[in-house]
């Protein structure tokens, strides 16, 4: 009988370096990798080149591949999100059984997750959606992994997903079940915004010290590698620190970058989903609209022009000035994961995900561009109640915003009078001033609805769900249009 080859655990299409490192990854812990990708001279490339001396196993075409698959086969893509992840499923079904499970790691939007997870289960054949979080050098040595879909397809595949994640500081793989359908590439979305948002902070702060304090880039680098001492430890502070103080032949990279900021999509996605289900993300969408106004770089060079151009009246460095900076960032990076989490609670009653909040902190806790001490303290919380209504109503987090609300303040203050530019800074204190608001000037609002529309209001004398129309200019009209009423 002829020596057969080992089968493999689970085939990875794609060949980029994402779709590489992450089966360079698998075969580092153990697994037996098919590695496919469309154009196959890249499987032969791969295999001389990066795999060379690995177990991997090359395929050539979708047969070859599905035949050296142990069943039930798991399939992973690492393509090109959008068509070509249908494509590929479609490609992939005809060759496949019922019980085998396509998973794709590619940056796709949610709503497609969950349009596949469904469209799968009608042809027997498990999906999986999961979000893959932290680059390059994630995928190589251990990405932030968020898995969603089937939840009859997970145990065969978490071995292979909890043993390449990143791990926590305590050895806790940061991967875990996220829940059905699209809600893995939810969770990664929402990830991205937050991502966006803690970028855009440290990006106000960064302005507000070189601006308003006049400091250089080797002092804003040691700030900010002071705050990495601080509950801000952080990859993306950590990173910043790096960037301030990088030279090379012609002197600091940083002050020769074109400030114009691109985007790739899941910010915005995460803002209108946060518009489509009525929750206040405000500085998540602010950030997203940050990176518009910055990228709007030749109209905003004349805009000063006409206007004049800013002569800040410099601020004296303090301690005092520097620690009010620390805390707002760490009071507005609390608002912006508050608002992320009241966007997740409300997706997960609104998609029957019944997500685990606990598990999402502990999923970005390593691995991903969000990683940070911070999280283990929304763990904590989530794990003290897992009914916890709001981030903010979370003991440790009341004390850490209570105290830092007067730094913040003084620190939106200053910025607005000196007219530095902070919209994710001075929206996390919006809308933490109307949050803890009892009474809104939303009775106007809804007067005014309800004067020139009929929209009709709700009283505060009478039981909920009850509804009034006024006459206000006399009309002896009883009109209303409680019909679409919201
Ligand atoms: P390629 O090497 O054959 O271009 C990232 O671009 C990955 O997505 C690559 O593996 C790439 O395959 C794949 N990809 C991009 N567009 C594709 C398409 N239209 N069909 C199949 N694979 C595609």
């Amino acid at each position: 009988m002829q020596a057969m080859q080992q089968k493999g655990d689970i085939a990875v299409i794609g060949l980029a370096v994402m779709g590489q490192n992450l089966i360079l990854n698998m075969n580092d812990h153990g697994f037996h990798v098919v590695a496919y990708n469309r154009t196959t001279s890249k499987v032969d490339e791969f295999l001389n080149g990066n795999a060379k001396g690995t177990n991997i196993i090359g395929a050539y075409s979708i047969e070859d591949m599905v035949s050296k698959l142990k069943v039930p086969r798991k399939i992973m893509l690492m393509v090109k999100a959008g068509d070509v992840v249908d494509q590929f499923i479609d490609a992939l079904v005809p060759h496949l059984d019922k019980g085998d499970i396509i998973i794709d790691g590619g940056n796709s939007n949610f709503t497609d997750s969950e349009r596949r997870t469904h469209a799968l289960k009608a042809k027997g054949i498990y999906f999986i959606g999961t979000g893959v979080s932290g680059g390059e050098e994630g995928a190589r040595f251990g990405p932030s992994m968020m898995p969603g879909g089937m939840p009859e397809a997970w145990n065969a595949v978490k071995p292979i997903f909890q043993a390449i994640a990143a791990k926590t500081p305590t050895g806790e793989a940061c991967c875990e079940w996220v829940g059905n359908g699209g809600a893995g590439h939810f969770v990664k979305m929402v990830h991205n915004g937050i991502e966006y948002g803690d970028m855009q902070l440290i990006c106000e702060a960064y302005q507000f010290m070189k601006d308003l304090l006049g400091l250089d880039n080797g002092q804003l680098s040691e700030i900010f590698e002071r705050w990495n001492k601080t509950e801000l430890d952080s990859y993306l502070i950590e990173i910043t620190a790096n960037i301030l103080k990088f030279k090379d032949a012609e002197g600091y990279v940083i002050d020769r970058i074109l400030d114009t900021a691109g985007q790739k999509g899941t910010g915005k996605w995460t803002g209108i989903n946060a518009l489509d289900l009525g929750i206040p993300l405000t500085l998540i969408a602010e950030s997203v609209f940050a990176r518009c106004i910055s990228a709007q770089k030749d109209i905003r060079v004349e805009a000063e022009a006409i206007y004049g151009k800013k002569s800040y009246e410099k601020l004296s460095v303090s301690d005092e000035l520097l620690h009010d900076l620390q805390q707002s960032l760490l009071f507005a990076k609390i608002i912006s994961y508050a608002q992320g989490y009241m966007l997740m609670q409300e997706a997960s009653k609104h998609y029957h995900w019944d997500l685990n909040y606990g598990d999402i902190a502990l999923m970005w806790r390593e691995g991903c561009i969000i990683r940070s001490v911070f999280l283990d303290k929304i763990k904590t919380a989530f794990d003290n109640n897992a009914q916890l209504q709001n981030l903010l109503f979370d003991d440790y987090f009341k004390e850490i915003i209570s105290k830092a609300l007067p730094s913040v303040r003084r620190i939106v203050a200053k910025g607005i009078e000196a007219g530095v530019a902070m919209p994710a800074l001075t929206s996390s204190l919006s809308f933490f001033d109307g949050f803890t608001t009892g009474r809104l000037p939303a009775n106007l609002l809804q007067a005014q609805r309800d004067y020139f529309g009929a929209h009709t209001y709700e009283r505060l004398d009478k039981a909920r769900g009850e509804f009034f129309h006024t006459d206000w200019i006399g009309s002896n009209s009883n009109v209303s249009s409680t019909g679409y009423s919201i």
